[in-house]
């Protein structure tokens, strides 16, 4: 049942009216327990949700509106392969990705087989290129999906990158990214994978293009040994000219994919052990996801959250901060995952939504963001609940740089909570500013993985308790056609039937 239709939905209205003067301060106050009561651990972290507007009889509330509308049947859904990508019929199976080889029975043997035979060879294939000398410099061309998990982990397992190999991430058209990378490269050097799902997007192919074209006019040999693709569009990316490719399916959506081919980057850089265990940490998540029991499962409590704060409580933004350099690219990770997964304005059977889904989704790393926006959270006009993720085990020396960072971490959520009162005006902090802290005990390719399908599941939670297809992205199509017609105008110089401001803009970039 969709959830403004569910009896719950409007306890939750009326709860949520009582709820206008909750303060954390008098909850803490009130419940002794409540440190403990609203945190819990998961595969290779721990998180504290008390430091949020929410209390033991929201969460019960929320859990009845789980039941209600259905999610845990929903998520079992996923997990037997059924194509709840309804648009597209498709099935949702990113995580048979990150299942042991012959663990499941039925008709999902045969597709769990095909996704180890085609791991095993990308894995060998990275070994191959981690032990080649001559090749000192991967770039992956690819955008949106096929950019972002890659280059967010490489990133984020720097400690266990093999040295003497350097990682480039081309994604924008702008051939400013290309120039720049291509600049430093030697064509016998490189090794360039061109990573598409649907080796047709227009930046892909063009980056591509470009570099195949850079590749043979510096003097390169041996294109099947410097070019690789990873796609579903095998057939496209031989017409291309690419014999090496890595397939995978099209019931991995894009934005999941970091876990297919799309994460030979990943696997070059850490090593297929690496690999092998970033598939594990995940695998862990998706097995406390399937089988914790609701109430103590954590993406399930995330996306309820979620759901209760942009829903009964009118908040609009979700900021993340991890506080780890490392983990730069994972905000910039999240928006595509939460964004372009629950950013619909329509039922999984097209119906006009009355209530908002999505919240927009935006962060720095800290301290860096304490000095430049944490202003507006701590005294701005809008309260926008927090996710901090920290890790507790540095892996570097400067013991007292990593206390000070954790130390900031803390002292940040508290600030938040507990505001200060006694300046009034300008000095006044209100407090009462909800988040969320997640703690990894360290950095590993394994909590990494945990970490990412944690928040694959949570997305997961608050789409399907919205009753929409956060498996489908029509929304990116319009400007995609949009840019066709307008390229052939700037080539041609024709600005007729276009609306004033555009044509303006046109005869002005000409
Ligand atoms: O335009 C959006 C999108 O389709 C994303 O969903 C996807 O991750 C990205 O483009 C890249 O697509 P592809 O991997 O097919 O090049």
């Amino acid at each position: 049942m969709r959830c403004d239709h569910t009896p719950i939905w409007t306890a939750l209205q009326t709860h949520a009216q009582g709820f206008g003067d909750f303060d954390l301060r008098e909850a803490f106050k009130f419940d002794v327990q409540r440190a403990s009561r609203l945190s819990q651990s998961a595969p290779y972290l721990f998180a504290d949700l008390s430091k949020n507007h929410t209390d033991e009889a929201t969460e019960a509330l929320l859990l009845t509106l789980a039941e209600q509308t259905g999610l845990a049947e929903h998520r079992d859904a996923m997990f037997r392969g059924e194509p709840i990508n309804n648009t597209e019929g498709r099935g949702v199976m990113h995580w048979l990705l990150r299942q042991p080889a012959g663990s499941l029975q039925g008709k999902l043997t045969a597709p769990l087989a095909q996704v180890h035979e085609t791991l095993n060879a990308m894995l060998a294939y990275a070994e191959q290129v981690r032990a080649d000398d001559a090749i000192t410099d991967v770039v992956n061309i690819g955008i949106g999906g096929s950019d972002l998990g890659p280059q967010m982990a490489v990133l984020a397992l720097q400690d266990f990158v093999l040295p003497g190999k350097r990682f480039h991430f081309v994604s924008n058209v702008d051939g400013h990214e290309l120039a720049a990378v291509l600049k430093n490269l030697k064509a016998q050097n490189t090794l360039f994978l061109i990573a598409s799902k649907t080796f047709t997007t227009i930046e892909t192919m063009t980056n591509a293009r470009s570099a195949l074209a850079w590749f043979n006019a510096q003097g390169g040999q041996d294109v099947a040994r410097h070019f690789a693709a990873l796609t579903t569009n095998v057939e496209a990316a031989a017409q291309f000219g690419i014999s090496t490719t890595f397939g995978f399916w099209d019931w991995v959506g894009g934005r999941y994919s970091m876990w297919s081919a799309i994460g030979l980057p990943v696997a070059i850089a850490i090593g297929a052990q690496g690999f092998k265990d970033l598939l594990a940490g995940a695998h862990d998540m998706d097995q406390h996801f399937q089988s914790a029991p609701l109430d103590s499962n954590l993406p399930v409590r995330l996306g309820l959250l979620d759901v209760w704060y942009r829903n009964f409580l009118g908040y609009t933004s979700r900021s993340i901060a991890p506080y780890h350099s490392a983990l730069r690219r994972v905000p910039a990770y999240l928006q595509q995952l939460e964004m372009e997964s629950n950013g619909k304005r329509v039922d999984r059977n097209g119906q006009a939504l009355p209530y908002g889904t999505s919240p927009v989704l935006w962060g720095e790393p800290g301290t860096n963001g304490q000095h430049a926006y944490f202003q507006m959270l701590h005294q701005g006009t809008d309260v926008v609940p927090l996710e901090f993720i920290a890790v507790k085990k540095p892996t570097h020396a400067l013991a007292d740089h990593h206390e000070l960072l954790l130390a900031n971490v803390i002292a940040q959520a508290q600030a938040l909570m507990l505001g200060k009162s006694d300046e009034g005006g300008h000095k006044h902090f209100t407090g009462n500013r909800p988040s969320t802290f997640v703690l990894l005990d360290e950095l590993t390719p394994a909590s990494l993985g945990a970490l990412i399908a944690l928040q694959e599941h949570r997305v997961f939670v608050s789409g399907a308790v919205w009753g929409i297809n956060s498996f489908d992205q029509w929304g990116v199509e319009l400007g995609k056609v949009l840019a066709k017609d307008i390229h052939a105008r700037i080539l041609s110089g024709d600005v007729s039937g276009l609306d004033a401001s555009s044509a303006e803009l046109l005869r002005r970039i000409r």
